[in-house]
């Protein structure tokens, strides 16, 4: 069932452990349905970008939690209020059921995404818990027990310890990897202003829209192009600066430019790297209270 011994290691060989969380981003979110549950029915293509949060993983004689960068007063340290400690308390428990005895652990999260932002921050920083604890307690759980632990945390969490472009089905969790899918030169925008993914589900005029239909894979700046954010209107009408930030990086020369998740975070494609790192320049200028970031999304492998 569980991989690894679980064994504590000599001091000697102590070190630390870095795991990245990147950004997710929804290039395209359609909603359609609803589960009994409450939870909405998606189609989404994702992808992640090079740039993100970043934790660091020590042993330690009782477990910690500590924060720095830029949105870390955003987030509290309290138990079990964040996903970091939740996802390092039910990996515990999942490792304990089977046996494998793990140390107290010392996280620490450098909180570089803003939150409550259509990003994943959370549930990237959740996903990189699980992987680096994997790595520190030197045990792995067994595959589907991990899944279904990482959906406890959240339906994009899944996606996110996945971290490769994929199409997701159900509420996220269906993932279905897109090997051939290209890097894409991105500028993500938020106006740092944290939207509610309960409320903006809440709002939409219909649950039941056109699914993605058939993906043309040769051409994925056409096939993107013509899909949609099903919560973009709904999210629109809650946070006004939606508009403004989703006409500003369009007015840099993007591609494409459309909300991701819940909002309220919007990315526009870009040309080459060159022209989103100008565009981020020129965006940090002009609303240097915003949140402005070239990056460069993976490729799918
Ligand atoms: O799973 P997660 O905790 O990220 O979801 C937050 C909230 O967003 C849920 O409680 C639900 O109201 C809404 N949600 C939804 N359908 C989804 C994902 C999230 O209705 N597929």
């Amino acid at each position: 069932m569980l991989s690894g011994t679980g064994a504590r290691q000599p001091e000697t060989v102590m070190s630390e452990i870095v795991e990245l969380a990147p950004a997710k981003i929804n290039l395209a979110l359609h909603v359609t349905g609803q589960r009994p549950d409450g939870y909405h029915l998606l189609e989404s293509i994702v992808t992640f970008a090079d740039t993100g949060d970043r934790l660091t993983f020590s042993r330690s004689d009782e477990d910690r939690f500590t924060l720095s960068g830029r949105f870390s007063e955003t987030l509290t340290e309290e138990a079990g209020s964040n996903l970091v400690i939740r996802a390092r308390d039910r990996l515990r428990d999942l490792f304990h059921k089977a046996g494998v005895a793990t140390t107290p652990v010392s996280i620490h999260l450098e909180k570089n995404l803003p939150i409550a932002s259509g990003i994943g921050g959370g549930s990237a920083d959740a996903a990189a818990t699980l992987r680096g604890l994997q790595r520190l307690w030197q045990a792995s759980p067994d595959a589907d027990d991990l899944a279904h632990l990482a959906l406890t945390l959240g339906a994009d969490v899944p996606m996110c310890l996945e971290g490769v472009p994929a199409l997701a089905r159900g509420v996220g969790e269906e993932l279905h990897p897109l090997s051939r899918f290209p890097s894409l030169p991105m500028v993500i925008g938020n106006p740092l202003r944290g939207v509610s993914t309960p409320e903006v589900f809440s709002k939409l005029g219909t649950k039941h829209n056109p699914p993605l239909g058939s993906l043309d894979d040769s051409d994925w700046m056409d096939t993107l192009s013509r899909l949609r954010n099903d919560l973009e209107g709904p999210a629109r009408g809650l946070v006004p600066e939606i508009g403004e930030i989703s006409g500003l990086i369009a007015a840099e020369g993007a591609l494409l430019t459309r909300m991701s998740g819940s909002g309220a975070t919007c990315f526009g494609i870009f040309a080459s790297g060159s022209a989103a790192a100008h565009a981020a320049a020129r965006l940090r200028a002009l609303k240097p209270c915003w949140y402005f970031e070239a990056t460069q999304t993976i490729a799918g492998s």
